[in-house]
């Protein structure tokens, strides 16, 4: 365990200084302090595990420790109340890297976490007040913002989500590991969209 923290700080560091979209959304505590967390793996973490997705060689490192972290996280089910239903909570695989608190790495103003989800699974429109930058790790999906033509981002590619700005994300036959960071709003969780609101 205390190897791969250390792995996973390394390269979150490096993920942020090398890619320049990143770098200049936020940027890192220094140093990058490790916070006590109570651990919870839900059952989407086991889909990440078996399937991480693939990569390219730049994210293999990151990747592994993502997944190696598994136990000593605290898994995420952002819309287990929701109208969603179980299917897509039991496949929506996300825990928080860096932020406040929860995350095993502390920063007082940003929250990051890695997001994956299985081949064929759609993610619907929804938005928050934070604003939000995607960077893809391995694998690939197309990513939906509203207001502009979708893209297929793969390893390497962004997107940024403005606050309140409706997006969605959908995998075909790979599935997709992503970093996700927030800044702004904090606090407030997602929700999804009304469907009037991405159809004008
Ligand atoms: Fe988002």
């Amino acid at each position: 365990m205390r190897v791969n923290r250390d792995i996973l700080r390394d390269e979150l560091i490096a993920l942020h200084a090398r890619t320049p979209a990143l770098g200049a959304f936020c940027a890192l505590p220094d140093p990058l302090c490790e916070q006590a967390l109570v651990p919870y793996v839900s059952p989407a973490a086991a889909l990440m595990q078996a399937d991480p997705g693939g990569t390219t060689a730049a994210f293999e490192r990151l990747r592994d420790a993502l997944v190696a972290a598994t136990p000593d996280v605290r898994w995420r089910e952002t819309y287990k109340d929701t109208d969603i239903g179980e299917d897509f909570v039991s496949k929506f695989a996300c825990y928080q890297l860096i932020g406040p608190a929860e995350a095993p790495f502390n920063a007082p103003d940003m929250r990051s976490f890695v997001v994956w989800t299985p081949p064929g699974l759609h993610y619907p429109w929804h938005h928050h007040p934070a604003e939000e930058i995607y960077v893809v790790l391995a694998g690939e999906a197309e990513f939906a913002v509203h207001g502009a033509p979708s893209r297929t981002l793969r390893p390497g590619d962004h997107v940024l989500h403005a606050s309140m700005q409706p997006h969605a994300m959908t995998t075909r036959d790979s599935p997709v590991m992503a970093y996700v960071a927030w800044r702004g709003d904090l606090t407030t969780p997602p929700v999804f969209t009304l469907p009037e609101m991405v159809s004008l």
